[in-house]
């Protein structure tokens, strides 16, 4: 079987994203490569356990190497809460999972956020191995460490930086995926391309449809730029004190509209993001950072995979009056990306090349944020 290795360069922390088809049956090899004498516990959700579980299970029982059943969990985002994460620390508790251990996560990002951050203060640490079975989670969550769970006072503000000891990204796996949930995490390939690789964006506008069709070949050279992207920005900055930040393209938009439209399943994370690259595009334009027509592309782009791209799109499919521009500022106001009361937004030269910028106002993006309402 053939497959790709990205290596994630972080010194005693580096690891490999495996990607290829067919990685579930072979993780009896490739565990104990990364992880020797490693004891196992597998954590999923229901969805996984009727589709992939077996796949992984069995070869990693016969080796010897699971600590006990697998944990099976709901799916859906409410499980990234702190009474599934005192549920996953009681299980690997009674298995009596050590340091050296390893924690192996089944699932989309919901699965490895909350199983990475039960591995990350189990006896102050224990190992982990991703298996992402969502596009989302094999081009963005599985890689680069940020574990977490959600609060009612809103997403991810609960977590750490753990990183994992390997990721297995089994491109197989997504056959089974809803075209929604693959479209989705698409826009998080699309991002890749927009905020640093004009190239790969390109490649996309060309190879997008082959993508969405599960081609092998595009399939798995969109998902290795995906993470190689990923890896080479982690590494330069592990713990988001600068460059990362620029994987938020999109992003506060995004999360203001995911707040507003309330995790209910009406709006995924990836569509929010579409939308919200739209829309940081279109600002740059207006700052005169970027040259007209980009934002055009970007959405043209994004509306060819099925997504939303546009403020028009999001009151569409939600359904429901807009809120007004004060209120989707405010929203924004509220994403953690804020320092010292300013917020830095993602902006962009061009399509390739997105650069961290403070020097929008609140008022600035009011301004913006009321031209695009009026434009629905
Ligand atoms: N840690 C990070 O850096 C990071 C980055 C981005 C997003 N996230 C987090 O990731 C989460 C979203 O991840 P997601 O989009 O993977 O959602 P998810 O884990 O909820 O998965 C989406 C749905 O698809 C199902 N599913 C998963 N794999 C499947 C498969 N192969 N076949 C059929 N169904 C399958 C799941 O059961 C679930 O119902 C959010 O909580 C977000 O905050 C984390
Ligand atoms: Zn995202």
């Amino acid at each position: 079987m053939t497959y790709r290795t990205v290596h994630v360069a972080l010194g005693a922390r580096s690891y490999d994203i495996l990607t290829g088809e067919g990685l579930l049956p072979q993780a009896a090899d490739f565990i104990p490569r990364a992880l020797p004498k490693a004891r196992c516990a597998i954590v999923t959700d229901a969805h996984l356990a009727d589709l992939h579980l077996a796949a992984l299970e069995e070869p990693l029982r016969a080796a010897g190497l699971l600590a006990g059943p697998p944990l099976v969990l709901p799916p859906g985002e409410a499980t990234k809460s702190f009474a599934h994460l005192e549920e996953v620390s009681s299980y690997l508790l009674d298995l009596r999972l050590e340091r050296g251990d390893a924690v192996v996560a089944l699932g989309g990002g919901v699965i490895g956020d909350l199983a990475g951050f039960a591995a990350s203060i189990l006896k102050r640490g224990i190992r982990f191995v991703q298996v992402p079975t969502t596009l989302l989670a094999q081009v963005d969550s599985s890689v680069g460490g940020k574990t977490g769970i959600n609060t009612e006072h809103g997403k991810n503000l609960i977590g750490t930086f753990h990183q994992p000891s390997l990721v297995l990204a089994d491109l197989g796996t997504l056959a089974t995926l809803e075209l929604r949930e693959l479209r989705a995490g698409y826009a998080e390939v699309v991002k890749y391309g927009l905020l640093g690789d004009a190239a790969f964006f390109d490649w996309l506008e060309a190879n997008g449809a082959a993508i969405l069709a599960l081609d092998p070949q595009a399939l798995g050279h969109a998902v290795e730029t995906s993470c190689r992207a990923k890896a080479a920005i982690v590494a330069e900055d592990e713990r988001e004190s600068g460059r990362r930040a620029l994987l938020n393209l999109g992003h506060t938009f995004g999360h203001a509209f995911e707040a507003w439209a309330g995790y209910s399943g009406v709006l995924l994370h990836g569509e929010a993001v579409a939308i919200g690259m739209v829309l940081a595009f279109e600002l740059s334009e207006k700052t005169g950072l970027c040259p007209a027509g980009e934002a055009r592309r970007v959405a043209a782009h994004l509306e060819s995979a099925g997504l939303p791209a546009s403020l028009a799109a999001l009151r569409r499919m939600t359904n429901r009056e807009l809120p007004g521009a004060a209120e989707l500022a405010q929203l924004m106001a509220h994403d953690k990306k804020m320092s010292g009361g300013q917020l830095t937004l993602v902006l962009a030269r061009r399509i390739g090349d997105a650069i961290l910028s403070r020097d929008i106002s609140n008022t600035q993006l009011t301004e913006f944020l009321d031209t695009q309402l009026e434009r629905i």
